[in-house]
């Protein structure tokens, strides 16, 4: 059996994923041992189908003696302890969620089925770092899979309504915490009579006090919403709207690039991601066969009447 390290299994997307391994019985196919920072040497409480104690996730002798490491820990964890890990001569497979590795020529970003090709190529050819991609730039391609299958997109402007949770678990927690906080200014000062705007004043006060609980997203988003993601590029785009463009030609190895971009915004939601696409076409195709192409591309996608 393959010697698997899950590291970072606790946060948003471990979580997510070691429930869908539970789910799948994959735990059953390998010997999976949790590392994590903040947990390691305690006994395993979480996973029963996985190592008895919990590993160090910065320990290089700990994680250089997995065949297979999976990791959701964040992009700072990648940047510092790929290089290390590799430069041991460690040539095991590398899986990663964060954005860290994704744009370098040897990493494959993995859009199952969208790349399914690229990925067994990849595999074939003794590559040995493979990354998810970001979580908007994936969820477009496999729902508009069947449209750049085809060939006939000349561009997209793409709008993003992306979660809390897509900014990790901390996040959501404090979506969580902030909602608490606002809605309990508005819990004390309710009396009958009492006018709407004056309820909103008072809750839009308190979000720019220093109770309100912003150590993680740094501003408050909870009944509202921040038009911005992630860091500043030179461009002026912000990291989030850059990604779109070139992570998803690389998913479809274009070789023209698609130009993509658009404006990504965080809702005050704890989970659900909403996106909205303009797309121009190469060619007047009819909306018959784009709702074919589009609803039959993959098992993941489902094409929903407009209605409410
Ligand atoms: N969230 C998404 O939807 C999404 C989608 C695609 C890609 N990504 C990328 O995937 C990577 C991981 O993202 P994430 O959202 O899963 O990060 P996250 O929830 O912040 O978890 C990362 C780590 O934070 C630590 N942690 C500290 N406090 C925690 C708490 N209260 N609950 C859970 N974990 C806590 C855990 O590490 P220790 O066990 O070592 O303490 C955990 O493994 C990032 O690079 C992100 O950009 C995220």
């Amino acid at each position: 059996m393959k010697k698997v390290g899950i590291v970072g299994w606790r946060g948003m997307v471990g979580s997510v994923l070691m429930e869908r391994m539970e789910q799948e019985k994959d735990l059953e196919l390998i010997d999976a041992t949790l590392f994590s920072t903040s947990l390691k040497g305690e006994k395993n409480n979480w996973h029963p189908k996985c190592s008895d104690t919990v590993m160090d996730s910065n320990s290089i002798e700990e994680l250089k003696e997995m065949d297979v490491i999976i990791t959701c820990q964040g992009g700072d964890y990648t940047k510092e302890i790929h290089p290390k890990l590799r430069a041991t001569g460690w040539s095991g497979h590398w899986i990663d969620a964060a954005s860290a590795m994704r744009m370098d020529e040897n990493a494959t970003i993995v859009l199952d089925p969208v790349n399914q090709k690229q990925i067994v190529q990849a595999i074939d050819s003794g590559k040995k770092d493979f990354v998810g991609g970001n979580c908007t730039v994936s969820l477009m391609l496999l729902a508009l899979g069947g449209l750049f299958e085809e060939g006939i997109v000349e561009w997209v402007s793409g709008h993003t309504y992306q979660a809390a949770s897509g900014a990790g678990a901390r996040n959501m927690i404090e979506l969580l915490e902030q909602s608490h906080f606002l809605t309990s200014q508005y819990v004390d000062a309710k009396a009958p009579g009492k006018a709407a705007l004056e309820y909103e004043k008072l809750v839009t006060e308190a979000a720019k006090s220093k109770d309100m609980p912003v150590d993680n997203f740094g501003q408050p988003l909870a009944l509202s919403l921040l038009p911005w993601i992630d860091v500043k590029m030179e461009n002026g785009q912000s990291r989030e709207e850059w990604k779109a463009q070139v992570e998803a030609n690389k998913i479809l190895g274009s070789k023209e690039i698609i130009p993509i971009d658009g404006t990504c915004v965080r809702v005050a939601s704890l989970r659900c991601h909403s996106q909205a696409f303009t797309i121009k076409l190469k060619k007047d195709v009819g909306i018959q066969t784009i709702e074919n192409l589009i609803g039959q591309h993959n098992d993941w996608v489902e094409l929903v009447p407009n209605n409410k």
